[in-house]
């Protein structure tokens, strides 16, 4: 009975001091880009929110064009590898995403590609499965990117991901921050609060 109480015990206490692991990127590796600015936003709310979240950029992680040859001879790429690991240990994913010519840019389809595929060269849906997404994005157009953002929610479900139902898409992007980064628009930051909310953030006290 006692190593059943102390084994009980060990079990609640690393359930309740664990947090919801978010990881956040932008579609983009521009480097004074809307989408950064606007992932960076959307971080610090589910940090807020008591979250851990990593944010990263894709400057950092160059990674090869998906190709089915080199993923043959050589395997998946390190830094392919180190975003998808970090995704799968994630339970949520924000991303970013800029519109290019109506759809998302190839670095991110990219990133999304190797994603799904795993070491042994297979498919497989363990970066996006029983993971929530909260896609977004910022474009100097007045939609916004929203047309971008029906790609990303089609490609990230046909992978087996859910996007949560609200997306914040931002127009007018080269007036829509301040010079700290912030979004001016306190309509759009309380819809990016309702949005990062559908996460479903938990965090625990102990
Ligand atoms: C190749 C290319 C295609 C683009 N196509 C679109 C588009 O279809 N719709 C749109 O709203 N903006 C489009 N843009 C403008 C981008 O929204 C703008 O460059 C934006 O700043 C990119 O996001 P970032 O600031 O996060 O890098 C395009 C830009 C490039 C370079």
């Amino acid at each position: 009975v006692n190593k059943i109480c102390i084994l009980i015990s060990l079990l609640l206490s690393t359930t309740l001091t664990a947090e919801s692991k978010v990881l956040a990127f932008a579609g983009s590796t521009r480097h004074d880009s809307y989408n950064k600015k606007l992932v960076h936003e959307a971080a610090s709310i589910a940090k807020q929110m008591g979250a851990a979240v990593t944010v990263l950029d894709l400057n950092d992680y160059p990674i090869p064009l998906y190709d089915e040859d080199l993923e043959s001879t050589h395997g998946m790429p390190l830094n392919a590898k180190r975003i998808r690991d970090l995704m799968i240990e994630s339970q949520a994913i924000i991303i970013a995403s800029p519109e290019y010519n109506a759809s998302i840019p190839a670095v991110l389809k990219n990133v999304i590609d190797w994603a799904s595929r795993d070491e042994a060269s297979q498919s497989s849906r363990a970066a996006f499965k029983g993971k929530k997404f909260a896609i977004m994005s910022a474009s100097p157009s007045p939609l916004g990117g929203k047309n971008a953002l029906v790609d990303l929610k089609a490609i990230i479900e046909a992978v087996g991901g859910e996007v949560v139902q609200v997306q914040t898409c931002i127009p007018d992007a080269y007036n829509a921050f301040d010079a700290a980064g912030h979004i001016k628009d306190k309509k759009i930051e309380e819809q990016l609060k309702n949005e990062i909310k559908l996460l479903e953030i938990v965090q625990y006290k102990s």
